[in-house]
Formats: structure tokens, sequence, C-alpha cells
């Protein structure tokens, strides 16, 4: 299979190529797209459905991807794809913020499943992070129109979060090497600890970071976190997250949850907050809320938040796109009875159990960085137990080659393989995915 990293920039793509070969893609991406878009094993997609992805020759790999996160139901999951399909029938593929019968239909689903109030619909994630800030300051300016100020409001997340790669997700992110393009302005986004399981940690930690920025408790317009951190699979705290509910409540401060990775399944819950019994003011999805389009939401847990916000300050041109609705439709209906997440727990606790005897057959070079459900991540260790790169780069080549599609992130050094398969993956796949990726490190350190 050709590599998207070839450096031969003498030949364009042309004539001379089979438009329909995987090689003619792989040179044409490489040419007219710059390199930093070619973050993935250079193996073309021709379809997918369920947990497989196949290639043009009809190969398959069984995915641990879940096309990072989003086909939680499976590939084209075929009630998703009818209800594109039936939608676009219908003849309406945009109508902006006019209000259409599939837009009415899937906030109130939304609500329904969630328990949230209301919600803002947007098409990315970031976008919905950027409106939750943008609800939260609205929200606190309003609370405190009456009293002076002498600066800004504060945002406070945690080292180590990521919330997506525009410039205000970014500055809220916690991993300093991604936002080192982007304006320094630390005395609005403060970052303080992440509240993880088994570190001591306090709410003290946020008024000492915001002391060091001249920002009181009252300042803050809101704190957002994730309930595990997707760059290193660090969970929250329960008690922690309980404490930081309560300091948010004295202090006017909306608590926002991303749950932009983790939701819908994916934790062997609907929502992943539902483990630490911390329910958020403003709940961000993405994602897995359309099992494939893009589409995403701010859900609110009061209508009061909102209340300030002024119209349209909220919406966005291609927010409530209806197709992407009707995909969103049809996914929240797969979810409604909960036999799903039950599955998806069921299939997470087979995950943990194959990755624990693959490390116990090596433990001295295998760790598994974490597990939450039907996520998990995994590393190659050297021999004094530091992180090996190296030998989990050569791993995840191993699994692709082998028929198993994973995917080694930025973060932890690109350590990390981060498994996450499509949460209806059955017990008959996961076993032979298990296989797999143990042959694959043998491969690699018995090799
Ligand atoms: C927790 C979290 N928040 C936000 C985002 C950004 O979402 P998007 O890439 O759709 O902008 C991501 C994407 O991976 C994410 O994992």
């Amino acid at each position: 299979m050709a590599a998207l990293t070839s450096t031969d920039t003498s030949r364009p793509p042309g004539p001379s190529h089979d438009v329909e070969s995987d090689a003619w893609v792989l040179e044409t991406l490489r040419r007219y797209e710059p390199a930093t878009m070619h973050t993935q094993h250079p193996v073309v997609w021709e379809r997918a459905s369920g947990s497989r992805v196949f290639a043009k020759d009809g190969r398959y790999w069984i995915d641990w991807t879940s096309g990072i996160l989003t086909a939680n139901v499976g590939h084209a999951r075929t009630e998703v794809v009818d209800a594109i399909t039936s939608q676009a029938q219908q003849g309406l593929l945009h109508a902006y913020m006019f209000p259409t019968r599939v837009r009415a239909r899937t906030v109130r689903a939304l609500s329904e499943l969630s328990g949230f109030a209301q919600s803002v619909l947007y098409t990315t994630g970031a976008e919905a992070v950027e409106g939750a800030l943008k609800i939260s300051s609205r929200y606190a300016m309003a609370r405190s129109a009456t009293q002076p100020r002498t600066r800004p409001r504060v945002i406070v997340t945690f080292h180590g979060s990521f919330h997506g790669r525009t410039l205000g997700a970014q500055l809220a992110g916690g991993l300093p090497a991604q936002r080192d393009w982007a304006p320094a302005l630390d005395d609005i986004f403060v970052r303080v600890p992440y509240p993880a399981r088994g570190e001591v940690w306090s709410t003290q930690d946020i008024e000492k970071a915001l002391l060091e920025v001249g920002a009181r408790p009252e300042d803050v317009s809101c704190v957002m976190g994730e309930i595990y951190q997707g760059s290193t699979l660090r969970q929250i705290d329960p008690l922690s997250a309980q404490s930081l509910r309560e300091w948010c409540s004295q202090y006017g401060a909306l608590l926002i949850f991303d749950e932009i990775q983790s939701g819908f399944g994916r934790t062997g819950a609907l929502f992943a907050y539902e483990h630490i019994g911390v329910r958020p003011d403003l709940l961000l999805v993405a994602k897995g809320l359309s099992g494939s389009l893009p589409i995403s939401a701010v859900l609110i847990g009061d209508p009061e938040f909102t209340r300030d916000v002024r119209p349209g300050e909220l919406t966005s041109t291609h927010s409530g796109n209806p197709i992407s609705l009707a995909a969103a439709e049809a996914n929240l209906a797969l979810f409604a009875d909960g036999t799903l997440v039950a599955e998806a727990a069921r299939r997470g606790k087979q995950l943990t159990d194959g990755l624990a005897d693959w490390v116990s057959l090596l433990p001295g070079r295998r760790r598994i960085i974490g597990t939450m459900g039907m996520i998990a991540g995994v590393a190659c260790t050297n021999e004094d137990g530091t992180l090996d790169p190296q030998s989990s780069q050569r791993l995840a080549a191993e699994c692709i080659e082998r028929g198993l599609l994973v995917c080694v992130p930025s973060t932890m050094g690109g350590a990390m393989l981060k498994i996450m398969p499509p949460v209806t993956t059955s017990a008959e796949e996961m076993a032979e995915a298990l296989a797999r990726f143990a042959a694959a490190a043998d491969a690699v350190q018995l090799g």
C-alpha cells in the first residue's frame, strides 16, 4: 500500500494514473493538501458498515476508531442511512434557522433522552464549546450587571484537557503544545490541575490559580472539563467532581461537562457524567450524536442560563441542517430504551478483560493507560517502565496490517494506542479484534 508520506512532488497525479487506485488517492491528497492533514495510516476507506471498514478490493479492517468516536452505533447504521435518505428525498437539504419539523422533533428527542431542558445546535464540537463559553459569559454578565468590574470574566479549565482546535476552544484546552500558535490570554483562561482519580485535589487549587491572575471566585463565568481526558484517559474523581459542583453553585459559575467524545454509550452509560452522579449546567455533545454526520449541541439544564443571550447570538449557518438532524433523530431513537448502552457496558468489560490478559503475558513491556467502557488506551513500554512510542507505533502498523484499524493520537508523545470501537461491536467481533491485536503485539515485542 503506497504511503501518504511519499516525497515525490515531481509528477502531478494525472491521466497516467488509475484514478480508481489507492495510490492515486494518496498521491493526489499529498499534492493538494498540506502535510498536516495526513495524520493517519495511509489506508483508503471505500465504505464502512457496522464495525468494519472496507478497502476497494473488499479487504476489511475491524474498526477500533469509530471514525474518531463518531460511529458509536456502527458505520452506516441502517436506521441512520434510511433517515438521511428519506430526508433528502423529502427535498429539504437546508433551511438555515427557519423552523423545520425535523428540528422540532430532534430537539424534543434530545431533551427527552438527556433530561436537559433545551439545546442549541451547532455543527462541530469546537463550535459547541465556544457557544457554551458565550452562554456562560452572558449569564455571568447579567448576574453582575450592577456590580462595578475591574477585570474580565474568567473561564476555568484543566491541564491536559482538549476542547477543539478553534481559537477559543484551543485557549480553553490544557495542552500547551497545541496552543503555542495562539495569543496567551492567561488572565481569561485560567487552567488548573485536573481532579483525577487517585490525586489530591481541592477547589483551593482553583482559588490559588485565580489569585495569581488577580481574580476572585465571583469572577468565574464557568468551569469546563471532561469526565475522562481524551489526551491521557485520566478520569475525574467523583468526590472532587462533587466539590467542584458545590463550588460552582456557591459562586454562580456554570459547570460545563464536555462530553463531545464521551457521550452516547461510549463509557457504558448514555453520558459519562452518570458514572459520577454529578450533573453539569451545560452538557456538550457532538460526535456520537448523529452516528455519522456533523452536528453538535449545547444541552442546557435551565432556560434561565440563556435568558440574557441576545437574539441570533448563538446561531450559525449550518446549525440545524435537516440531513444531519435526520441522522441525529434516528440515532437518538436507537438509544431510547437503554438496551444499546447496557450491551456497550458488557462489551466494554470484554475489552478491558482482553487487554488485561494481553498485559499479563508481558507485563514488563505493556501497559493499560486507562479504560472506561468502550474506550481504552494501551502503550508499549521499555524494560524500565517508561513509555516506548516507537514500539507503540510499530504495534499500530502491525494491527492495521492484520486487519485491525487503530489510531495513535499525538498526545503522550505518540505512545498511546487509543481504542474506541463502535459501541455496537458484537462479542464475536470483539473477540476477533482482540486476537488480531494480540498477534500484532506478539510480532512487535516477541518477534
Ligand atoms: C472532548 C472534546 N471536545 C471537543 C472536541 C472538538 O470537536 P470537533 O473536532 O468536532 O471540533 C473534541 C474532538 O475530538 C473532543 O474530544
